[in-house]
């Protein structure tokens, strides 16, 4: 017999938490799913979930309204209510730690995109509104441009400048909506000067996409 179907309702979906409440009728069900976040389960009703989990474990368990538990990411079952009256819970997902981990790719991206001198594989880790603050340049914050189309022009302007150049030791760190990148830039220009710096950059994320590269680098003296 196919068991009716759980019914989600998502109440908030942004880049730090899924929060959705499950209502289920008696002996609805939410299918097999794994948990791809750890959560916490904070109960509507009382009532009793029926917990189907690998290898054929059956189990019931409790829930009491207001009485919420956590798990771990990872969990593998098909949740039903195995009581007589509807239940239903929010649940809540912490989802930042998966966006740090997407930013922190693009991050790996960009620098590999700036090893290879592709300057399309560059524009594609930044956002449609984008920034790039030079390390050095005229103004407090270096040199600055705005706008794709400048962005661009100025990393192409890089690579012009800098036939040779590579970007190694790099580490790359993120931080709610700010992210760090550390590299040591060993390259020759065209007039055959070799520049040998340690430095970082600072960004800025809409979304997964940089919306803003600071560029800081050490200053030989
Ligand atoms: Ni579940």
């Amino acid at each position: 017999m196919t068991r009716p179907a759980a019914e989600p309702v998502v109440h908030i979906d942004d880049d730090r938490f899924k929060v959705t409440e499950w209502r289920f009728a008696p002996g609805a069900e939410t299918g097999w799913h794994v948990h791809g976040h750890d959560y916490v389960i904070v109960p509507l009703t009382d009532g009793t979930l029926g917990l189907e989990e690998p290898g054929g474990t059956t189990r019931t368990a409790a829930l009491t309204q207001g009485l919420p538990y956590s798990r771990r990411e990872g969990v593998h079952h098909n949740v039903s209510n195995a009581g007589t009256a509807p239940l239903a819970f929010l649940e809540v997902e912490t989802v930042a730690d998966h966006t740090a981990s997407r930013r922190r790719d693009t991050l790996i991206r960009f620098m590999a995109a700036w090893n290879a001198r592709d300057v399309d594989a560059l524009m594609a880790c930044m956002a449609a509104d984008c920034a790039f603050h030079a390390s050095s340049g005229p103004d407090a914050e270096g040199r600055r441009f705005a706008g794709r189309e400048a962005v661009r022009a100025a990393y192409t302007g890089m690579f012009d400048s800098f036939p040779e150049a590579a970007w190694t030791a790099d580490s790359h760190h993120v931080m709610g909506d700010t992210g760090l990148s550390e590299w040591r830039f060993v390259g020759t220009d065209r007039a055959g000067k070799r520049v040998d710096v340690q430095g970082c950059d600072i960004f800025r994320f809409d979304g997964d996409l940089i919306a803003l590269k600071d560029s800081y680098r050490k200053n030989r003296g």
